[in-house]
């Protein structure tokens, strides 16, 4: 068993707190992490409750260069900064994502805007945008109702594969809770099965 730290960030965008498909999935994930490693540091990131929006006050700082931001373009980034120092430090993010709609929910974006940041987690290149994050895994769990993850009308699971590889996240695993039914025991050992055979890949 692998004894260096392995820093996990978990994000979880369901609304509800309770009887949460993707919340489970991704709590049971980390349950897989810990027993394939020795030490490991967990960092809860609930983006469902009180991620603000962008605002123009924010894209107005966020767009300063850094040696001429105001007092106040500096303290409007606080809570970005944060959260990307927290995404930094990460070895493998656990993202929990109903699908909504077709796609994410709009917390989970909202987290996405605060953390796409130019110069901090991509920049711009003469060859095209690169992502600054480095050697770091995904694990993303999507649950939805009626919609086949994976098909035409799934909005989520590309977009976040794309995004995450915009930063630099390239390594990304899907979780597929796929019209989960709590009644069909099946669908809940497939995912089991899903999620540790990824874990046992997980430890570095
Ligand atoms: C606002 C909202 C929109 C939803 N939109 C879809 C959808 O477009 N397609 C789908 O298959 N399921 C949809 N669902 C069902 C959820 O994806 C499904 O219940 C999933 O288990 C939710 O994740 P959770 O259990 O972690 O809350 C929607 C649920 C809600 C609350």
């Amino acid at each position: 068993m692998p004894s260096n730290e392995l820093n996990v960030l978990v994000i979880n965008s369901s609304a509800r707190q309770t009887d949460s498909v993707t919340r489970r999935f991704a709590e049971e994930m980390l349950t897989e992490l810990r027993q394939q490693h020795e030490h490991v540091t967990v960092t809860q990131r609930n983006v469902a409750d009180n991620m603000p929006f962008v605002n123009e006050k924010w894209v107005n700082a966020n767009f300063t260069p850094d040696d001429q931001r105001s007092a106040e373009n500096k303290s409007t980034l606080l809570f970005s900064n944060s959260l990307v120092d927290e995404l930094k430090l990460a070895d493998i993010v656990i993202i929990a994502a109903p699908l909504y709609n077709f796609g994410i929910p709009a917390s989970l974006k909202a987290w996405l805007d605060q953390v796409a940041r130019v110069g901090l987690t991509f920049n711009y290149t003469e060859n095209g945008p690169v992502g600054l994050l480095q050697n770091k895994k995904a694990y993303v769990v999507i649950a939805s109702g009626g919609t086949q993850i994976g098909s035409d009308i799934d909005f989520a699971s590309d977009y976040l594969r794309h995004i995450l590889g915009f930063i630099g996240i390239n390594d990304v695993a899907i979780i597929s809770a796929s019209q989960f039914n709590e009644e069909n025991e099946q669908t809940t050992v497939n995912i089991r099965n899903q999620i540790s055979e990824l874990a046992q890949q997980a430890v570095i």
